[in-house]
């Protein structure tokens, strides 16, 4: 245990050293110029990371995250109403792709109802990341149950315009198919999105089952809001594709992620492990800011590439 605190520590300053040092990202590789701020100013704040280092373990199966990548790229396809993905077919669609992302509604006999949401495109997603630390507002009374807890307030505007639109067709799909499970899904903006409508959904429906998987997710929330997550969304997931910089920002002194990181490691593989706890530092942390590559955004992930707007559309998995 001492060797692993003495390491812990060595690796804050090495990070913080080579902070200091690291010259900027390339922008042409940056589709997110508003990271490249955040990383900027990070360096410092870069020392109050927490200090978990719980061992990692191998994640043996990775397939069951396919489905869940496949259903995320969708949301980016402007897929109609009666298209399937998989065994799901959609039954809502809403969004404009600009200031409101698109998000479905679909059913799926073996995940039940499913909801993804497309993170928005480049230009939106970079105005919301200018205001950083600016913009993290008390949460909106809708999830008033998780208490006194702070979110990113852009994120949280984007999900107010669908929010209660949502609820109410996940409600009559439930009532619909008789389902009892509902499934939240989404990449990048839409990750952050999808994880504050499964928060929601949990409160307003009791009795049904609800699970969040999302990749690529931005930080959401501050330290308390990744705790209420925790003890409210028992087996969330956010998958981050190796050295993608999104999940970096914004900066881990107001924010924090909650626990269930899957990290895949080297990027683009079907190889991956499973993080305990919160910013585990063996997984996306143990990455240095130098190291940042934002190609890895767009995945593979699990064999789908979550490819944004006009590829991989209609989404597949491209099975090794
Ligand atoms: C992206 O968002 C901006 C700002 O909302 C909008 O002006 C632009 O048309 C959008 N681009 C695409 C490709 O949808
Ligand atoms: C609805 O599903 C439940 C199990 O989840 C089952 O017990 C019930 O009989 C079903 N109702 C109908 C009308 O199919």
């Amino acid at each position: 245990m001492k060797f692993l605190q003495l390491a812990s520590t060595v690796a804050v300053a090495a990070l913080s050293a080579s902070s200091v040092s690291a010259s900027p990202l390339k922008n042409e590789a940056l589709k997110y110029p508003g990271v490249q701020r955040s990383i900027d100013v990070s360096a410092a704040k870069r020392q109050a990371l927490s200090s978990n280092t719980a061992p990692t373990s191998p994640l043996t199966d990775y397939q069951q995250y396919s489905y869940p990548a496949q259903l995320s790229q969708a949301a980016y396809c402007r897929l109609p109403v009666g298209t399937t993905v998989g065994d799901a077919q959609l039954l809502w669609t809403a969004g404009d792709g600009e200031a409101t992302p698109m998000v479905y509604v679909a059913y799926s006999p073996t995940k039940g109802v499913i909801v993804s949401h497309q993170g928005t495109n480049t230009s939106s997603f970079q105005s919301l990341l200018n205001d950083l630390d600016a913009v993290q507002d008390p949460v909106d009374s809708r999830l008033a149950y998780l208490g006194n807890v702070k979110v990113h307030g852009g994120f949280q505007d984007t999900w107010l315009r669908t929010a209660d639109a949502v609820l109410q067709q996940v409600q009559s799909a439930i009532a619909t198919y008789n389902a009892s499970s509902v499934l939240t899904v989404g990449h990048s903006l839409g990750a952050s999105i999808s994880l504050l409508d499964a928060l929601y959904l949990k409160h307003q429906l009791p009795s049904s089952s609800v699970r969040s998987v999302v990749f690529g997710q931005p930080r959401t929330g501050d330290p308390s809001f990744a705790s209420a997550v925790d003890s409210n969304l028992a087996g969330f997931v956010h998958i981050v594709n190796g050295r993608d910089p999104i999940p970096h920002v914004p900066t881990a002194v107001d924010y924090r992620h909650s626990s269930g990181e899957i990290w895949i490691n080297p990027a683009n593989t079907n190889v991956a492990v499973t993080c305990p706890g919160q910013e585990n530092q063996n997984c996306m942390n143990s990455v240095l800011p130098a190291q940042y590559d934002a190609n890895d955004h767009t995945g593979t992930y699990f064999d789908v590439h979550i490819a944004g707007r006009g590829e991989n559309c209609p989404p597949v998995i491209n099975s090794s």
